[in-house]
């Protein structure tokens, strides 16, 4: 008997067979060449989600209509002639390994480079015209010309992109749609554009060919409720065989509620489904899918059997490990690479190359086969047991290597490990108990409460040696920093019971604003100072903005332009615009940064024949680099 019956059982839809209820929601801009087709980095990466078990693939942004939808170069032209062979690859791949192949039609309308939409208005100050009829009726021919090449390569199913702010919710929006002909000026009228697709779509292609819309139940203050949501759900009913329910716009830089699309951290689980419930009450003809955070098999489980859905839709859960679906068949929940969602991939996507911070072979599947064994097995020895210590451990490991791996501590996980009393952190330390697992199982031999020294190198003559040391928190010179009341933004996260009541933290980025957001949980008064003029998130923009929002929805501000000058026993001093300034405090937190301890790494290089450096001893950065810099070292032994 299964562990989850409801998730994996089979379904029928028109006259395609889903085997089961999780969808590998649409995630674009992997590899797509500079005339919009797709390369070869972007097949393996959707075929590999088809090979992990998923039970549609759906490849994201296929714009329908490239004169006057472009929105940079990154999205696939389904009407591209040389697009075809690889489409047809692409569809073949998915559905090879038993997945249904969906593509998704996309048109971005008044986000795109033509800056024309359904009326006249403007978008970020730049202004942008109203299509005429003849243009929407063109527009709607694209997209049928889009589905019905789909088909013809191969795939078996459209999604048709209505949410996130995209041209069909252009339509349904007021806010986007003030015509006042049959394309709008009322509900009903502002749902045909939607259903003319659907329809037409169908007629081409046959009742039978699946059809997906993608809506945003809500577009949140800039635009329509749920309630009106759900009335073009409805719209919709048995005009779309499934309605796929999102949240929010993501069109416009200026609105930051793009960020519900794809729940951060900071939202639970599921955050997204009691929207999909309500539309699903609602159906009579269409079956409803939902999607947003939702990572866990038990919650799918649960989602599918309370009936709140038909399928869920998992986007980034399955960019971290593509084979969940298999492993939750096979009741192996705790291999599932948990997704921490740090907001890497969403940074990376406009790079062209996708990126997870935890899994190295995402959108590099060729070059990085699931499984390599290295030709000569080596002693290898891991110096430090941080997350770019344990990584490095599993993979040299799994390479079939023999590993020691030193950690001076008594537990595992470096400097992640202060996290661990950190609500919006349970992502992350999941993933740690995951690595442990997998040092575990594995085998590797872990020495703990055991300082590695140059010594005992020596003595041991490994072959190879992987010094992943870490870094130590940087101090900047300020009179005072060496007071009682100064501590490190570690101390800080392992102790919130011994900062008193009211705390200063000096640096804004994502470390001092994360824990300025957890004191503020703790019930602490946190003040904030940063010496540039944003949250300093190098490299993870997108987790940048959600620490942003997290601290504005609190009602926190960070003070920006403050360079600290001094700290008494009652208070932090900073100067701004050249005067100074004081933040009464019990105690001051130093979050400005990390040091590498290359000198401690550099001790040990005499040792092996190789040697290595890791992670932040070599260069502090962030999980992503500690991941991928540990994985790719481990595979080259
Ligand atoms: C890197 C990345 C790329 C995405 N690309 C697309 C896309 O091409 N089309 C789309 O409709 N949604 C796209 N999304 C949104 C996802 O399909 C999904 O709605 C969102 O990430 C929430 O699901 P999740 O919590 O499972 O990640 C993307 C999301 C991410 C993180």
């Amino acid at each position: 008997m299964l562990k989850y019956p409801h998730l994996f059982s089979p379904i029928k839809v028109g006259n395609v067979v889903f085997r089961n209820r999780i969808f590998a929601s649409p995630t674009g801009w992997v590899d797509i060449k500079d005339d919009c087709t797709l390369g070869d980095n972007a097949i393996d990466y959707y075929v590999e989600k088809a090979k992990g078990g998923a039970g549609a693939v759906c490849i994201g942004e296929c714009q329908v209509d490239k004169p006057r939808s472009p929105r940079g170069n990154r999205c696939i032209d389904l009407l591209n002639p040389f697009n075809l062979f690889y489409l047809g690859r692409m569809a073949d791949g998915i559905k090879r390994h038993g997945a249904v192949a969906s593509a998704e039609l996309s048109h971005c309308g008044r986000y795109g480079g033509a800056a024309k939409g359904p009326s006249e208005g403007t978008v970020d100050g730049h202004p942008v015209t109203a299509y005429s009829t003849e243009e929407i009726y063109d527009i709607v021919n694209n997209y049928v010309r889009s589905a019905v090449n789909a088909k013809n390569k191969g795939f078996n199913m459209v999604t048709i992109h209505g949410g996130h702010g995209w041209l069909p919710e252009q339509f349904f929006s007021e806010y986007t749609n003030q015509r006042t002909d049959e394309w709008g000026g009322t509900r009903e009228k502002r749902a045909r554009f939607a259903i003319m697709i659907c329809d037409k779509i169908h007629e081409a292609c046959g009742k039978d060919f699946p059809i997906e819309f993608r809506i945003s139940a809500s577009e949140l203050s800039q635009g329509y409720d749920v309630d009106e949501g759900i009335e073009y759900a409805k719209a919709l009913d048995g005009h779309a065989d499934i309605i796929h329910v999102s949240c929010g716009i993501h069109g416009t830089l200026s609105n930051d509620e793009w960020q519900v699309c794809a729940p951060t951290m900071f939202q639970e689980e599921g955050a997204l489904v009691e929207y999909a419930a309500n539309i699903k009450k609602e159906m009579k003809h269409s079956l409803v899918g939902t999607v947003g955070s939702i990572s866990t098999p038990e919650f799918m489980e649960e989602v599918i059997a309370s009936g709140k859905a038909d399928f869920v839709n998992c986007a980034r859960a399955l960019m971290c490990d593509p084979y969940l679906p298999n492993k939750a068949r096979a009741g192996r929940d705790e291999d599932i690479i948990p997704c921490i969602k740090c907001m890497s991939c969403w940074s990376s996507i406009m790079t062209g190359l996708l990126v997870c911070a935890l899994n190295p072979r995402t959108s590099r599947e060729a070059q990085f086969p699931l499984v390599q064994k290295a030709p000569v097995a080596k002693n290898v020895v891991v110096i430090g047991g941080g997350i770019a210590g344990m990584e490095a451990a599993v993979e040299a490991k799994r390479c079939g290597h023999n590993v020691i791996l030193f950690e001076k501590n008594d537990y595992l996980g470096g400097g992640m490990h202060c996290e661990e009393k950190v609500p919006f952190k349970k992502y992350f330390r999941k993933y740690l108990e995951f690595q442990i697992r997998n040092l575990d199982k594995e085998g590797v031999d872990v020495r703990l409460n055991t300082e590695a020294t140059p010594a005992m190198m020596e003595e041991m003559k490994p072959d190879v040696i992987l010094a992943c040391v870490g870094s130590k928190p940087a101090f900047p010179p300020v009179p005072g920093i060496d007071g009682k009341n100064v501590v490190t933004a570690q101390y800080a996260f392992e102790n919130p019971d011994k900062l008193g009541k009211k705390v200063a933290i000096i640096g804004g980025g994502l470390v001092g604003c994360e824990l300025a957001i957890f004191l503020d949980m703790e019930g602490l008064k946190t003040d904030v100072i940063e010496m540039g003029k944003v949250i300093n998130a190098p490299g993870l923009g997108s987790q940048g903005l959600a620490v942003k929002r997290e601290l504005r929805r609190r009602g926190m501000e960070v003070t920006f332009n403050a360079t600290a000058s001094k700290i008494t026993d009652e208070c932090l001093y900073y100067m701004q615009d050249g005067q100074e300034k004081l933040i009464e405090a019990d105690t001051v937190i130093v979050a400005t940064g990390q040091k590498p301890l290359d000198e401690e790494a550099f001790a040990f290089a005499p040792y092996a024949p190789e040697f290595q450096m890791i992670g932040d001893c070599s260069s502090v950065a962030n999980i992503l680099n500690a991941v991928k810099n540990a994985y790719t070292i481990a595979r080259d032994l």
